[in-house]
């Protein structure tokens, strides 16, 4: 089997080997580039908050995600991927002083609030949106997302997480934090009962506005979901009328087994928290493996990796940047963070003890990255946090950021980055004043928009799923006549 991903060939040549080739014959492929935010303070950079360009102190206001989106746009960014959580960090140091005091991802506010407000001042980025599956109900969510992508023409994408801090599932009321593969195995049954109600039950033509007739909606063309599944029931229409993409585009972040099976079967855009390019491609292989056994095709997804870039428009100049970064950064802060992802609380660990990681019931693949690069001390991490994360950070002018990142695009088989905040909006609009113009001058940057829906800008292949998405699948199942 053979196809293309990315500008290179693309060879599965049996079920555990996928291997993208460079092809000479096919142009580059524009790199991907989302803008990293959550609607906090302190994301991944720990400690810059109290940088004095530094705007995320402002979070709670419309102004703030406003100016974002227009820094976006302009940058001709694809959008904005608003990561979130629910529940806070309390596993290192056994409390939630210091992420209190550090303002680590608490307070956190809602990313879904905020989009229409950016999207009032934008035409073009797309909104990747975080929502924790355990914290919603499908039928009431599913509405919540027609509405936005309507009001968006289109421009909605869903993080699907399953949640890994304990205080959330206490603040939910459970009694602690489901064990971590069933949280995947209640996403599957989410999913199910939502693509019925975004793509089954009203057909394309119900709606008909005919104000002659007095008919706005037809009543035959809007059918009942009937959905008995292990965790959710449900027996009744959608609420909202069809949307440009029915389905939001789908994003995914997780790569444990159980991950990497969902992440196959359902996410279009998947988010990867890779080191190295080399470890960038063993992910991406798992991943297009995954999306072929679940019967789709290796380019039906798109994989981004986490990455921080301090753009100069001398080498010295943007080396004298990321010092000055790093003197606002706290380290201890992105232990925090990383101590909650892991589940280990590593102030119990003297600087030069050996850390056992294991596959907790937080995110495992935090685990494995952890054990792949060798963190295996609290000194070794907190040298690889630095700069308040464990991001990959690329420090240069235009040309050596450039370079960077086509090898990671190419060495490490990925469509494109989520580009963490150092300081905001600052970061971005380096990087879109900076390294963009280079990128374009390659070839591998758009240089303007498409007026397009999320889903055509990112595949160009139609607004709605495809029809190999097992999501497409119950277009037709719930309009069957009843038995
Ligand atoms: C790069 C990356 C980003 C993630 N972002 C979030 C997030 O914003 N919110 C969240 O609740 N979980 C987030 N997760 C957690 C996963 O979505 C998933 O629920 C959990 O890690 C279990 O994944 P696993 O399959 O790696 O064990 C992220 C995971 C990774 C690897």
């Amino acid at each position: 089997m053979s196809s293309t991903v990315c500008g290179r060939r693309v060879t599965a040549r049996c079920d555990t080997d996928i291997r993208v080739e460079p092809s000479m014959t096919q142009a580059k492929r524009h790199i991907h580039v989302n803008a990293f935010n959550m609607n906090c303070v302190g994301h991944i950079h720990h400690g810059l908050w109290t940088h004095p360009r530094d705007q995320s102190t402002q979070f709670q206001t419309l102004e703030y995600w406003t100016n974002i989106a227009r820094v976006l746009e302009k940058g001709l960014f694809d959008g904005i991927f608003i990561a979130d959580v629910i529940g806070y960090y309390d596993v290192y140091q056994d409390g939630v002083d210091l992420t209190l005091r550090e303002a680590i991802q608490l307070p956190v506010n809602n990313p879904w609030l905020v989009v229409s407000a950016m999207a009032a001042v934008t035409k073009h980025i797309g909104f990747g949106l975080t929502a924790t599956v355990g914290a919603h109900n499908p039928y009431a969510f599913a509405r919540d997302v027609t509405t936005l992508d309507q009001l968006t023409n289109g421009r909605i994408g869903w993080n699907i997480v399953t949640g890994y801090v304990e205080s959330g599932a206490r603040g939910l009321g459970q009694a602690g934090l489901a064990e971590h593969d069933s949280r995947y195995d209640r996403a599957e049954d989410f999913l199910a009962l939502a693509y019925k109600l975004w793509e089954g039950s009203w057909e394309d033509d119900a709606v008909v506005t005919d104000r002659a007739r007095r008919i706005h909606t037809r009543p035959e063309k809007v059918h009942p979901v009937k959905h008995e599944g292990p965790f959710y029931r449900a027996n009744a229409i959608h609420m909202s009328a069809p949307s440009p993409q029915r389905t939001p585009v789908l994003f995914q972040a997780g790569t444990s087994p159980r991950g990497l099976q969902f992440a196959g079967q359902h996410a279009e855009g998947i988010f990867i928290g890779a080191r190295t390019p080399e470890a960038a491609r063993e992910a991406s292989r798992k991943l297009r493996q995954a999306a072929v056994n679940a019967g789709r095709r290796p380019d039906d997804i798109k994989i981004y990796a986490g990455l921080a870039v301090v753009a100069g428009h001398t080498e010295t100049e943007a080396q004298d940047k990321y010092a000055e970064y790093l003197s606002h950064a706290s380290s201890e802060g992105g232990l925090a963070h990383f101590a909650a992802s892991t589940g280990v609380d590593f102030a119990k660990y003297s600087l030069d003890e050996p850390i056992p990681y294991a596959a907790g019931n937080a995110m495992q693949s935090a685990a494995q990255a952890a054990q792949q690069q060798g963190w295996t001390t609290r000194r070794k991490l907190q040298e690889q946090f630095a700069l308040g994360s464990r991001y990959q950070t690329i420090v240069g002018n235009a040309t050596q950021v450039a370079d960077e990142m086509e090898r990671w695009i190419d060495v490490g088989e990925i469509d494109g980055f989520n580009l963490t905040r150092i300081v905001v909006p600052e970061t971005w609009e380096d990087f879109a004043n900076i390294v963009v113009p280079e990128l374009q001058n390659r070839g591998r940057y758009r240089t303007r928009y498409e007026q397009a829906t999320l889903r055509q800008q990112l595949f160009g292949r139609g607004d709605r799923l495809p029809t190999n998405h097992i999501g497409a699948s119950v277009r037709h199942a719930v309009r069957l006549p009843e038995p």
